[in-house]
């Protein structure tokens, strides 16, 4: 099983849109047995598979070692895609997780993984805008990290921090994680896109590589979220269904 992340520090950038459409594409595609784990106490991803549920085991249940991986996955409506959902007791739990000195804090979701890792493919981890202990635990168990970015005046917010965290984890927990790439999301063909396309290509090559694959802007998008049907399912024609293909494609050939 090879786990990927998801993540930057910015909310509203697509990290939930892409999780779900990069699994999608992973399991219709290409027959890929996959694991999504939603790692946001907004739940978002749980929701729209319409998993989640404040009552349920979820992924604070596993951090805090109450259950295990098996206990909590859950199939989702696509056969080859299940979910270890979310909810807002994560809220709760990352703080446990930082107090409880007793027992490994960050690789506590890597090892609860290991378990299942003959069940799947591949594992796709759809994280919060935050270096909380719940996104340290799931760098901590990405063997990849794809970073999505919305172009706009602030799209570089963050970026450091989280470059140098990955670093670190890199040095004490994690030494094969790797930045497998930026990509550009919900991209839409106007000046300042292109313009920013252009320095962003320019700032990244030196820094980390970029996926030449960018996400078109498309009202399937939000359609897809409202009726829980990843766009390779709802809209495979789509802009975007083939944004994702094609960027999924890129990442596969560097596995
Ligand atoms: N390719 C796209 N085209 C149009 N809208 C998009 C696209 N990707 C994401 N969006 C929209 O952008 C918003 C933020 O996406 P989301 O995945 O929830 O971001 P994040 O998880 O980073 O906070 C949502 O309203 C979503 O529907
Ligand atoms: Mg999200």
């Amino acid at each position: 099983m090879k786990t990927v992340s998801i993540i930057n520090l910015k909310g509203g950038v697509a990290k939930t849109v892409s999780a779900i459409n990069i699994a999608a594409v992973l399991v219709k595609e290409h027959q890929k047995r996959v694991l999504l784990v939603d790692a946001d106490k907004q739940a978002n991803t749980s929701k729209f598979f319409g998993l989640h549920d404040e009552g349920k085991p979820s992924l604070s249940d596993l951090l805090t070692m109450r259950n295990t991986a098996r206990e909590i996955i859950r199939p989702t409506s696509m056969p080859g895609l299940d979910i270890i959902p979310a909810n807002m007791s994560l809220l709760v739990a990352d703080k446990q997780v930082l107090l409880d000195v007793q027992t490994p804090q960050q690789t506590r979701l890597r090892d609860e993984l290991e378990e299942v890792r003959e069940d799947y493919d591949f594992c796709v981890i759809d994280n919060a805008p935050d270096l909380n202990m719940t996104a340290v635990n799931a760098l901590v168990a990405s063997n990849d990290v794809m970073i999505p970015i919305k172009i706009d005046r602030f799209a570089f917010d963050g970026m450091p921090i989280l470059v140098d965290q990955i670093n670190r984890l890199k040095k004490s927990f994690n030494r094969d994680l790797r930045i497998a790439g930026c990509f550009v999301t919900i991209m839409e063909r106007n000046k300042v896109n292109t313009q920013g396309i252009d320095v962003l290509d320019r700032r990244m090559i030196a820094d980390f590589p970029m996926f030449k694959t960018v996400i078109r802007k498309t009202v399937k998008v939000s359609e897809m979220t409202f009726l829980g049907s990843a766009l390779i399912e709802y809209a495979p024609r789509s802009t975007a269904a083939q944004d994702y293909v094609r960027l999924v494609n890129e990442y596969l050939e560097m596995c």
